[in-house]
């Protein structure tokens, strides 16, 4: 039994309609000179990446950038970036765009300071030490990867994603400017809106620390107090303005809102963890190469009815959190109406619901469940334990 949790984050967070604008102000706070930009040709093409070296340019910065990121970041472009920026004596490293651009340059960050190769740095606990101060600005709002310690990779090789995890990347700042979300279209908005709901209900609903079956340190510790309330809030405020932000994506409101919850729920769950809808939608992310959000917003009302009979209390507050009406329900009832409450969310936006739309063959399902088993960073968290069998079960109830 652990007797004690521990809570990480990034240094700082900054969060506000036009914050971006105090870019080159925060970099000064380094004593910073040479900056390195991280971001994909999407961000370049939409002008986010000239605003951003504007505002550098304006406080007398040396920039360079690498605009060549691109989703689910195969290890070859981090070697590329790195090489890129290797004899340029960077300073700080300015991740902007979506959870790849940023999880690229936390990769970079630990190249620039301690050199090798990506894959010396695969798994949990292998980053020396401190690296170079990474400012993470982010342009969606999703994977929360702007507070977390995590960088996910592809292994191109292996076809395998593939990640690096260490307290020492996660960012020095969070710079969070919903503005630079108001572009982002619908199906893109509903998936990475989908991640953040999955993120804070795996959060709140991960077994509590003390029974977290692994001894020595971790990361993801399971739930307590601090991470409980951060996922509760961040549960209300993506239920209550996801379907605005997918419907209206110029609503700064509900962007704001959106863009707050991915930062809660990026605190919460790196540090409470995730659980089964994550570990489930590694296998399949690699056999069909749909959007992480959209594959773990499919499962998660499944992976939910899984967990129901353990955590019934728990999903009854998650209810609570979307404003489901339990009045008069047993605690069970109200539970079932937070699973029935992501299946609303789901059809509301107009999200793929069935693994069968992604093209996945259903023989192939026994497969990527017994590939699932292999997750275990993630599945230890999880608050009931799964079988091959459950975990197959799961799947086709998604099917
Ligand atoms: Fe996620």
């Amino acid at each position: 039994m652990r007797n004690y949790w521990s809570f990480a984050t990034a240094g700082e967070i900054i969060l506000g309609n036009g914050s971006i604008n105090s870019l080159g102000e925060i970099i000064g706070k380094f004593k910073a000179r040479n900056v390195l930009i991280v971001c994909d040709p999407g961000i370049k093409q939409a002008g986010i990446m000239d605003k951003a070296l504007g505002i550098l340019a304006e406080a007398g910065l040396n920039v360079i950038a690498y605009d060549q990121a691109e989703p689910e970041p195969p290890v070859c472009k981090a070697i590329e970036c790195y090489q890129f920026a290797k004899n340029q004596n960077i300073e700080v490293i300015v991740g902007l765009g979506g959870g790849s651009s940023i999880d690229l340059a936390k990769v970079v960050a630990v190249l620039l300071t301690y050199g090798g190769d990506p894959k010396q740095y695969f798994g949990e606990f292998k980053v020396p030490g401190p690296v170079l101060p990474l400012i993470a600005v982010p342009t969606t709002s999703g994977t929360g990867t702007e507070v977390t310690p995590a960088a996910v990779l592809t292994d191109e090789e292996a076809n395998l994603k593939v990640g690096v995890s260490d307290n020492y990347i996660r960012p020095a700042v969070a710079l969070v400017d919903p503005e630079l979300t108001l572009g982002l279209p619908p199906h893109i908005t509903a998936h990475t809106g989908m991640d953040v709901l999955c993120h804070a209900i795996e959060a709140y609903t991960a077994v509590e620390y003390r029974y977290l079956p692994v001894t020595g340190p971790a990361i993801y510790q399971g739930t307590y107090e601090l991470t409980d309330t951060l996922a509760l809030k961040s549960i209300e405020l993506a239920a209550k303005s996801l379907r605005l932000a997918v419907e209206q994506g110029h609503n700064l409101q509900a962007r704001a809102d959106m863009a707050l919850a991915s930062v809660l729920a990026g605190m919460a769950f790196s540090n409470a963890g995730v659980g089964a809808a994550h570990a489930l939608a590694y296998p399949i992310g690699a056999e069909c190469h749909a959007p992480h959000g959209l594959l773990v917003g499919l499962l998660l009302p499944h992976v939910m009815e899984y967990n129901l009979p353990v955590q019934q209390e728990r999903f009854a507050r998650v209810a609570v959190a979307m404003e489901e009406n339990i009045n008069g329900l047993s605690v069970k009832a109200a539970a079932m109406a937070a699973v029935n409450g992501i299946k609303d969310i789901i059809a509301d936006i107009k999200m793929v619901s069935r693994l069968r739309d992604l093209g996945i063959q259903e023989d192939l399902l026994p497969l990527l469940a017994e590939r699932t088993l292999a997750v275990t960073r993630l599945l230890r968290s999880n608050p009931r334990r799964l079988t091959a069998k459950d975990m197959e079960g799961i799947l086709r109830n998604a099917y």
